[in-house]
């Protein structure tokens, strides 16, 4: 299909004698925001390691944008357009916000140039570049006053929104949000809605993994519901969260419809 951006066929994984996914169906379409909600060790996480190629499944294939990339390596998936976040941010602590973003772009053009004269000053160009662009999305999250500041001083949900300001620094074409509420103060989280849709106007399909109900209600175009591993239900936001089985196994269970 011309506007998939992402299938995931019959995905398992298990660790131990802990089945974390069970063959999993789910399709996202290019441009649209996709939320996975379910209780605690659903398996949520662990969708987004197998799809990111942090982990390998054992059974079943994904393709992105219609190439294979079952079993690919993080770094060549991400190569190609697939970013995620991490549900426990990875801020490198003792670096500022600022180094922390420039860190974010991969392929940076001055590593592949052999000549030393040549390397520096297109190194140097770039890293203005490079820069500028950090900048911008810091301004963009509302951390650029932050920027000279060591990571390690931020509170919880600034390192939030870092990693997923850094996660843009990859030029992501699908980003998966692992979490990306969790920690955030209600009005930031309020101004961060507005963000991520504003991404998603500019073209970016996102996977978003949130317990806050109403999040995923605010976001989301279309919704998949894991339970022990297995897709349960999906559908349209409103459909989805008014599901006796989803309300009985999953919304009593674990998740936050306050937030
Ligand atoms: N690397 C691992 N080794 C062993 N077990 C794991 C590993 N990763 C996940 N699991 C187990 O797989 C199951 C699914 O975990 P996962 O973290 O994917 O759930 P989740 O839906 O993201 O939960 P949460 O909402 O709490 O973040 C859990 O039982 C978990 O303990
Ligand atoms: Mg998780």
């Amino acid at each position: 299909m011309a506007d998939e951006m992402l299938s995931i066929k019959g995905v398992s994984k298990s660790f131990g004698g802990i089945l974390a996914a069970d063959k999993c169906n789910l399709t996202i379409s290019r441009g649209t925001i996709v939320g996975l909600i379910g209780p605690n060790g659903a398996g949520k996480s662990t969708l987004f390691d197998i799809v990111s190629g942090f982990q390998r499944p054992d059974a079943g294939s994904i393709a992105f944008q219609g190439k294979e990339i079952t079993g690919w390596p993080a770094y060549k998936i991400a190569r190609l357009g697939l970013i995620r976040t991490f549900q426990i941010p990875h801020a490198l602590t003792r670096m500022t916000v600022l180094e922390n973003m420039m860190l974010g772009k991969q392929g940076q053009i001055g590593e592949r140039i052999c000549s030393p004269i040549i390397r520096f000053n297109i190194v140097r160009a770039e890293e203005k570049n490079i820069r500028d662009k950090a900048l911008e999305i810091l301004e963009f999250f509302d951390l650029g006053h932050m920027k000279d500041e060591y990571a390690g001083s931020l509170s919880g949900g600034q390192k939030k929104l870092l990693e997923m300001a850094r996660s843009l620094m990859a030029d992501p074409q699908l980003l998966l949000l692992d979490e990306p509420f969790a920690g955030v103060n209600p009005s930031l989280s309020e101004r961060l809605i507005e963000r991520i849709k504003t991404l998603r106007q500019k073209g970016l399909t996102i996977m978003i993994i949130e317990h806050g109900i109403p999040y995923v209600l605010a976001l989301s175009d279309w919704v998949y519901v894991l339970n022990k591993g297995a897709v349960m239900a999906y559908g349209k936001p409103d459909e989805v969260v008014s599901d006796k089985r989803v309300l009985d196994d999953y919304l009593g269970d674990g998740c936050d419809a306050q937030t």
